[in-house]
């Protein structure tokens, strides 16, 4: 697999992927800025990408306040400055808790790293921070690999929503982790990918990932889930998160809700993968998750192209949130979580 992040001491790159599968291209940051773009403009995507990204935009902005050494008149005037960075990196995208938590983490050492070392210590501090989510990232990755894999029965078929692979993630990815490893215990015979309505992610860029590794994938309107439960085709879905609140409830690319909804009545286990930076021990619930609203454009033009009639306008949340009732477990890098969530999950959080 391609990379989706690149660190190059001085600039980070972004494999695009508004042009997957057509167009194999990076684009290339140099500063926090285009980065915090980047991810707004969805060149960068998936909760545990734009964490590594918005760590990485922390580490530009820190270059950048040393380069500005000279003109940074005194400590203060440096902390204040990496503090603004962090919070307009943070705005970005508000759904995934990741960007904020991989944020955080590196600005917190950073600051600690300046008192103790000034901004050279500063700028080793944060490379070395924000290199080191992304090399936990893949390792988490592949232990949520493996004890997802252990819930699929042999000669599953099984359904995912959106992009939560390799291109989501510091690589091999949460849902996709799990296929890929259950794939290659031999456990499952082919993929379901939802197109999922309107970046496509499902369509573009999962079908893409799972063709790489030679899985088999059959790619499915997003609307047309119901119907392929109906025919029993469906063993199990599994799907990846942006954010789970401390009972359980998990927010997930829009239209993860629905399929929830449609495992329940067809009594069909709905999975859900994600790394604990995921988890949003802070919010009781998940009435209490930022929900993004993506451009209107995004649902009324395809390719540029209008689709709608002018003067029609559009609704669209990037996310929506499945209550934990419909959950049949969370796979972590420390386990599968069953019910209870709230109990089991402040177990594993501590
Ligand atoms: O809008 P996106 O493409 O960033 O949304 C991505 C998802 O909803 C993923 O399922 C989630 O971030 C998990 S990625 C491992």
């Amino acid at each position: 697999m391609l990379p989706a992040i690149k660190w190059e001491s001085d600039r980070v790159s972004f494999l695009d992927q508004r042009l997957l599968p057509e167009e194999v291209k990076y684009v290339t940051c140099r500063d926090y800025r285009q980065v915090k773009m980047a991810i707004k403009d969805m060149v960068v995507r998936g909760a545990p990408a734009i964490g590594i990204a918005g760590a990485y935009a922390v580490a530009l902005a820190t270059m950048e306040a040393a380069q500005n050494g000279p003109r940074a008149k005194n400590a203060i005037e440096v902390q204040e400055f990496l503090r603004l960075a962090a919070s307009d990196i943070k705005a970005a995208r508000p759904t995934a808790v990741n960007l904020a938590w991989a944020v955080d983490r590196v600005l917190n050492k950073t600051l600690a790293a300046f008192a103790s070392s000034g901004l050279t210590g500063a700028v080793e501090t944060a490379v070395s921070e924000a290199t080191a989510i992304e090399r936990e990232d893949l390792e988490v990755n592949r232990k949520i690999g493996e004890y997802g894999a252990s819930l699929i029965k042999p000669g599953s078929s099984v359904l995912t929503h959106c992009n939560a692979g390799a291109l989501a993630t510091g690589g091999f990815g949460t849902a996709l982790g799990v296929i890929r490893q259950a794939w290659k215990e031999k456990k499952i015979a082919r993929v379901y990918a939802d197109e999922t309505r309107p970046f496509l992610q499902g369509a573009r860029l999962t079908a893409w990932e799972l063709l790489q590794d030679g899985i088999d994938v059959t790619v499915l309107v997003d609307s047309a889930a119901a119907y392929l439960m109906s025919l029993g085709r469906v063993d199990a879905v599994i799907v990846g998160a942006d954010r789970i609140a401390r009972n359980g409830d998990v927010a997930n690319k829009i239209g993860t809700f629905s399929l929830a909804c449609l495992c329940r009545y067809h009594n069909i286990p709905f999975y859900v993968a994600a790394p604990l930076s995921t988890l949003d021990m802070n919010i009781p619930s998940g009435r209490f998750i930022p929900i993004e609203e993506r451009p209107e454009t995004e649902v009324l033009e395809f390719r540029g192209k209008m689709i709608a009639p002018k003067g029609a306008k559009a609704f669209n949340p990037s996310f929506d949130v499945t209550p934990a009732s419909l959950v049949s477990a969370i796979v972590t890098e420390k386990g599968v979580i069953f019910p209870p969530f709230e109990e089991n999950l402040s177990q594993i959080a501590r």
